[in-house]
């Protein structure tokens, strides 16, 4: 069997590494032949949109799937005529524009911060006053990692922001002050089986996830947010792992995004959990059975961004897992990471606090 990925970053790199054992193949389509899957499996090299590329990779492989949500729809249209392919079309479609994807979540009766669509300077003005100061202007596609958006504290923030978000449709939020981050990851196969993974709390930093501990501990929104997940899950007939990311705000959830793929807050699910993540998304994908999400200790992880940590420091520390993915450095660049794993929460936290003085901030 084997498994065609589009795109070859560190969560094709992962994908692929997870199915070795189960005897899968791999081939990636990337624009760069040097992206970190190429360690692991040939590259297609090819732009996502270039037809012969998604010809030549739909002919090598039995079964298609993605770990990048900016793939062009078309392209996946294409590619689902010629050979099976996962997570669905819809899922990635919606997931791509943030209009679309809190409208979904809205249908499904899952929270949502208050938002405007915006398509005119005259729309932000109306979206600004109904919304009030502070709201969070961001395109409403092709956004990741904190960029596309702009915090509004003032009438004075909004000429600027147009000014350098307003070529492209906009989104204005209402910022949400949130007592905390989390997310829930989990699978849906193509029998319809569903699992998830205990809910995570995220830690944000200029918009890019630094550390995820996992479990939350949240008993309460354990249930909910497994309660929501399979709500998506099941409007989209899923197959593959899904991500949704929350606010939490005054202890309830509010839905910000999804992902219709692995998700850099399933890392921990590599040495934390009973299955990863990556494993998961190819039982899931293939019909398999899914595998045991349960965590296996309490974890932590933290991204490497920018720059590397000393190897050496990061290997002493007992029960660290470091991840290198083989990228050129560069600032706010995802490069690596690291999952502690312990016995005990408090064991975990006294570990974190020692990776996290090794790791450049
Ligand atoms: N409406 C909002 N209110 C408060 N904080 C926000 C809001 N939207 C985004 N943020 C902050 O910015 C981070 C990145 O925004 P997000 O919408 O998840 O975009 P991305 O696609 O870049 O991950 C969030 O995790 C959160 O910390
Ligand atoms: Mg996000």
């Amino acid at each position: 069997m084997r498994i065609g990925i589009i795109g070859a970053g560190q969560l094709g790199q992962m994908l692929a590494l997870a199915g070795h054992p189960l005897a899968l193949q791999f081939r990636f389509l990337d624009s760069s032949g040097d992206a970190p899957g190429a360690r692991v499996a040939p590259i297609v090299v090819g732009a996502f949109d270039d037809l012969s590329a998604l010809r030549r990779l739909a002919g090598e492989v039995d079964l298609v799937t993605y770990e990048f949500e900016n793939v062009p729809v078309a392209a996946l249209h294409e590619m689902a005529a010629k050979r099976p392919c996962f997570p669905p079309v819809e899922a990635l479609r919606v997931s791509q524009d943030r209009v679309l994807e809190k409208e979904m979540f809205g249908r499904l009766g899952i929270p949502t911060p208050p938002y405007r669509a915006v398509d005119s300077r005259t729309d932000l003005d109306a979206a600004v006053a109904a919304l009030g100061f502070p709201c969070v202007l961001k395109t409403r596609r092709l956004g990741y990692d904190g960029r596309g958006q702009r915090v509004l504290k003032r009438r004075s923030d909004v000429g600027p922001a147009w000014e350098a978000l307003g070529s492209v449709p906009l989104i204005l939020e209402g910022f949400v002050r949130f007592e905390r981050e989390v997310s829930i990851v989990g699978a849906r196969s193509t029998r319809g089986e569903t699992r998830a993974y205990p809910v995570v709390a995220n830690m944000h930093r200029e918009g890019i996830l630094r550390v995820t501990v996992a479990p939350a501990r949240a008993p309460r929104l354990q249930r909910a947010a497994e309660g929501y997940l399979r709500c998506v899950l099941d409007h989209f007939d899923y197959a593959g792992v899904l991500t949704i990311e929350f606010f939490v705000e005054g202890g309830r959830l509010v839905a910000n995004e999804m992902a219709p793929r692995v998700h850099n807050s399933g890392h921990w699910t590599i040495e934390g959990a009973a299955t990863s993540q990556f494993e998961n998304h190819l039982r899931a994908i293939l019909g398999l059975p899914l595998g045991d999400t349960r965590a296996v200790g309490h974890s932590a992880m933290v991204n490497y961004i920018g720059r590397m940590p000393d190897r050496a420091r990061v290997l002493a520390l007992a029960g660290a897992h470091h991840h290198d993915y083989g990228k050129a450095a560069r600032a706010g660049r995802k490069l690596g990471h690291c999952t502690v794993v312990a016995r005990t929460a408090a064991e975990r936290d006294a570990l974190l606090a020692r990776l996290v003085r090794l790791v450049p901030r």
